[in-house]
């Protein structure tokens, strides 16, 4: 079938067992995107979009039981359950072998096996990675060839004997003779996210959604990868990549971790307040970073494509994302309009007064439920972003002057500040954590910690991740990233944002880009060095001296009310807890009793 031998038994391995009724190959060509909606629109589970409003755009509604990412159903099959940690489900990889195994037998019978070849990264780059994805569900072939650059040139690429992930997906509903088929097969009574990070393999049962069934996204980009980057020395993260350039001409590319839901497609594509600076967007979600000749991280965007949460996008909220979907986009669990066109919540000030919502019903401006499901999608390629960086492609990558860490906190953190070293950034990554509900002012929330955004995402024990990320900066002759701690979600005593976020956030960039320069003052403090009043660009900025001041302070006792909890918290890990992150705790601690 393939002149790579490995990929030939691997595929007829799974054709014997999945039976599908016909195998095609994956060409990544137009002719089979538009064939591959030919059969969604006769399936009954897509619509086109009206032509003269957003062309070639077509709209899917999921069943009502499949709509996110499903966290307990995703598992780390390590050899043992220490290697997948605390944070993970473990189950052992030969008990999830032989479980999946029963799943996937004969689950395709009735159905189309689509063999999938793609490629995590511009083809050919040393940074990018190759996958195989087989499915059964033309929705997901359709995103893939959005989301990953497929086809032959990543055959070619792949050649007789280069290294492949193996992804193998199902909707896990066999079309057994005479069973006519849904809409949107899926098996949510049989769901299976399972990652073996020792073989490097990916298998997905029951969801044809989002992350459990990209399998290039989540779980190759994140999950697998991060465990390849501990093995070979390099970072996959789950950070966007953003080039701001200052009126002189001058660039700097930063990454930056934050977990879902805080912004991130937002900020990669932010239009800056301040005159003369300008950001475009390398990538929106996940950063795969290794060390160039010079020493330096060297950044590619692995995916094609943004998979971005519609409701709250707006041409106030994130202008550049709108324009990108103006055309060739696959909409999902959106609400659809009387003209045909799309709509989610927020998208305008005033609803449309009829809708269909996302599960095919009217909807009126009286109806108690969201038009647009929470977790409704748009899926673009990345090429149609207005502020898409030209370099976004370089095979390359780009050399990364800074790394931003942020969670959503009402209290404690402030707007930003820098890590004194490579360590001390590692430890504010391991601390980053969000509110669970908005936090009173003045109290300290429920919080989750999301560490380096990653709780869902990394791929074994989140202890030896952090030891990872520590060995990565411990290295001769590398010229590391400055790190931030950033928080755009600070509340005042009645409950409001202090900072108004969005492109007033550019001020905050372009401090940071000017620490990157050298040219920016800070004051050092127990936890990093803080913008002084005078080095943040407040011109024009309505917002009072006392909330900026505010902003700006180092709550110590704030920050020491917070010691002993992650001080329980790191001790989940136990003894794969690295030492240097409860040196950093222990001076944290003590720098803040002695305010130095
Ligand atoms: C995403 C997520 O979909 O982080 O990007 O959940
Ligand atoms: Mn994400």
């Amino acid at each position: 079938m393939f002149e790579h031998a490995q990929l030939t038994a691997w595929i007829d391995e799974k054709v014997t067992l999945c039976q599908p009724d016909k195998v095609v190959i994956c060409d990544g060509t137009t002719e089979e995107y538009n064939k591959m909606w030919g059969l969604l629109m006769a399936a009954g589970v897509a619509t086109k979009l009206n032509e003269e409003k957003r062309p070639n755009s077509y709209l899917v509604r999921s069943d009502p039981a499949d709509v996110a990412r499903v966290e307990s159903r995703t598992f780390i099959c390590a050899d043992k359950q220490e290697e997948a940690g605390p944070t993970n489900n473990w189950t052992h990889p030969d008990e999830m072998r032989k479980t999946l195994t029963g799943l996937f037998e004969g689950c395709m019978r009735g159905r189309t096996m689509y063999v999938i070849p793609f490629s995590m990264g511009p083809v050919g780059s040393p940074i990018a990675h190759i996958g195989i994805e087989i499915t059964d569900s033309p929705y997901v072939v359709t995103n893939m060839h959005l989301m990953t650059r497929v086809g032959q040139a990543v055959l070619d690429e792949l050649g007789t004997d280069g290294e492949f992930v193996p992804c193998i997906h199902s909707v896990g509903v066999p079309l057994i003779e005479g069973t006519s088929d849904v809409p949107w097969p899926c098996n949510p009574e049989n769901l299976y996210i399972a990652h073996f990070p020792t073989t490097r393999e990916i298998w997905s049962f029951g969801s044809g959604y989002g992350g459990n069934a990209l399998l290039g996204k989540k779980c190759f980009a994140l999950r697998i990868a991060s465990a390849m980057a501990r093995d070979e020395g390099w970072l996959a993260e789950h950070m966007l990549i953003l080039k701001m350039t200052n009126p002189e001409g001058a660039s700097h590319y930063v990454a930056g971790a934050f977990p879902s839901a805080c912004g991130k497609t937002n900020l990669a594509m932010l239009v800056p307040t301040i005159p003369g600076w300008t950001v475009e967007t390398v990538g929106d979600d996940i950063c795969w970073m290794k060390f160039g000749d010079d020493g330096r991280l060297y950044a590619i965007n692995p995916e094609a494509g943004f998979f971005g949460v519609a409701p709250g996008t707006s041409m106030n909220s994130n202008p550049n994302a709108m324009l990108s979907l103006e055309k060739n986009c696959i909409f999902t669990n959106v609400a659809l309009t009387d003209d045909g066109d799309v709509w989610w919540e927020e998208m305008t000030k005033t609803p449309p007064s009829h809708l269909v919502d996302w599960k095919g019903n009217d909807w009126t401006l009286d109806s108690p439920e969201p038009a647009a499901h929470p977790n409704s999608r748009f899926t673009v390629s990345a090429a149609q972003c207005p502020v898409i960086a030209n370099e976004w492609e370089d095979l390359k990558g780009v050399p990364i002057s800074a790394i931003l860490f942020g969670g959503r906190r009402a209290t404690v953190v402030p707007l930003v500040n820098e890590a004194s070293s490579w360590t001390q950034g590692t430890f504010f990554g391991s601390i980053v954590s969000s509110e669970k509900t908005a936090a009173a002012a003045g109290t300290i929330g429920e919080l989750r910690r999301d560490p380096m955004a990653m709780l869902p995402f990394c791929g074994y024990n989140m202890g030896d991740y952090w030891n990872h990320w520590i060995n990565i900066g411990g290295q001769e002759g590398v010229n590391l990233p400055k790190i931030y701690y950033v928080n755009w979600f600070r509340k005042n005593n009645s409950g409001e944002f202090m900072w108004p976020g969005f492109g007033e956030n550019s001020r905050v960039l372009k401090w940071i880009f000017e620490r990157c320069e050298g040219t920016a003052d800070a004051n050092v403090t127990p936890i990093g060095n803080l913008p002084t009043l005078d080095s943040l660009d407040l011109e024009g900025l309505d917002v009072s001296a006392e909330d900026i001041a505010e902003l700006l302070r180092v709550e110590v006792e704030g920050w020491l009310a917070e010691v002993p909890m992650i001080e329980d918290y790191f001790k989940e890990f136990g003894d794969r807890l690295p030492k240097t992150l409860s040196e950093e705790l222990a001076s944290l601690k003590s720098n803040l009793l002695q305010g130095s």
